[in-house]
């Protein structure tokens, strides 16, 4: 299938900022990715355009993976093993194994995006990561010509990490994600320790949920505070939520009681992204079209009509101000084309 040229992005990035791409292809099959011309000259691999920021023109060749399949793969007396294609859309795909009654992914319900870009930045929500669940990732690989394949152990997962980043290799269009194996243990407990979660399951009186139950909790909470980007233009959390050494975050502390602060098992402290900045004046605050938004303060939303220009004065402006206040550096969360 040729390319299409001069295509515009603005439908396939959820911020919903405006750029062409020079040339433009749908990849609805691994062998597809094989084509030799695919390998020429700049490429970007585009999933769910829900962690990008597009910031004008792209002058390369955007892969878009739409990779379709999904089935259970192998079973054995510990685990489901269960394989799908890099294109399927992630909430369809974790609804989907909820059905077949093979649990474990349902903390991860409603986040945007797609199968193929979940282990990239390692997802993750109310005390989960798709880290956690998988078995091992597909891939081709550009330069060497050559599918390989990852194991869990080989990913390095961390906070919104993992090795496809860590060696530029998904923001060079190295590779290119094809399908996801994943590994959800038949021993299953629900993973409610998350305020949040164990609140709204109180509320709808549910003492021992089922993963359906924790799912439409899940589902119920991200509602109420994260704005969907089909009505609000964003792409989810828009910055880290950053992680200080132990002296930095204790100073903190003592002058903001409230600050959020969760200790991670390397001795640092992560602090809540949200609340610096809501205390530095920005939750529902506005710059041009771009701002944070009111119900969630680490959610960045496009107000209409913004450019990738416009995301960029007003996160800007609110690294600045939090730095400022509270002397912690922002680091922004999505990819910047
Ligand atoms: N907070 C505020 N004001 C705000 C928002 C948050 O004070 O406007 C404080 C509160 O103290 C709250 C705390 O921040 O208790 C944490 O907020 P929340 O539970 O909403 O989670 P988060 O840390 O802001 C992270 C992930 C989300 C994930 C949630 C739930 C990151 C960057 N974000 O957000 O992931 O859904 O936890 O687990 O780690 C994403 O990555 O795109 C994303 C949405």
């Amino acid at each position: 299938m040729p390319s299409q040229q001069n295509i515009d992005l603005t439908p396939f990035n959820t911020l919903a900022l405006p750029g062409k791409a020079a040339r433009y292809q749908k990849i609805t099959a691994p062998a597809q990715l094989t084509a030799g011309d695919l390998a020429e000259g700049k490429r970007f691999i585009l999933g769910g355009g829900s962690n990008l920021v597009l910031i004008g023109d792209f002058d390369g060749l955007v892969l878009h993976i739409a990779i379709p399949g999904k089935r259970l793969l192998k079973e054995d007396s510990e685990a489901f093993y269960i394989e799908a294609g890099a294109g399927e859309n992630w909430h369809d795909f974790v609804q989907w194994t909820l059905q077949q009654g093979w649990p474990g992914l349902e903390n991860l319900s409603l986040i945007p995006g797609t199968v193929g870009a979940a282990p990239i930045q390692n997802i993750g929500a109310y005390g989960l990561e798709v880290g956690d669940c998988l078995h091992s990732v597909s891939a081709w690989d550009f330069k060497n010509q050559a599918f390989f394949s990852v194991d869990r152990n080989h990913c390095r997962f961390a906070y919104r990490d993992s090795l496809f980043k860590q060696e530029g290799w998904h923001l060079n269009g190295q590779i290119a994600i094809s399908s996801v194996i994943f590994r959800l243990p038949k021993a299953w407990t629900a993973t409610i320790r998350y305020a949040d979660v164990t609140q709204e399951l109180a509320a709808q009186q549910i003492a021992s949920p089922s993963p359906q139950d924790v799912a439409d909790a899940i589902i119920s909470v991200r509602q109420r505070k994260l704005p969907n980007p089909a009505a609000i233009p964003n792409c989810g959390s828009f910055f880290h939520n950053p992680v200080v050494l132990p002296e930095q975050a204790a100073l903190l502390k003592a002058a903001h009681p409230s600050l959020a602060q969760y200790s991670q098992p390397d001795g640092r402290v992560k602090l809540a992204a949200g609340w610096l900045i809501e205390q530095a004046g920005w939750k529902g605050k506005n710059l041009g079209p771009v701002g944070m938004y009111e119900k969630q303060a680490l959610v960045l939303v496009n107000r209409g009509g913004a450019t990738g220009s416009d995301v960029k004065r007003t996160m800007a402006a609110v690294q600045a101000d939090v730095l400022a206040k509270f002397g912690v550096a922002l680091t922004p969360e999505p990819i910047f084309l």
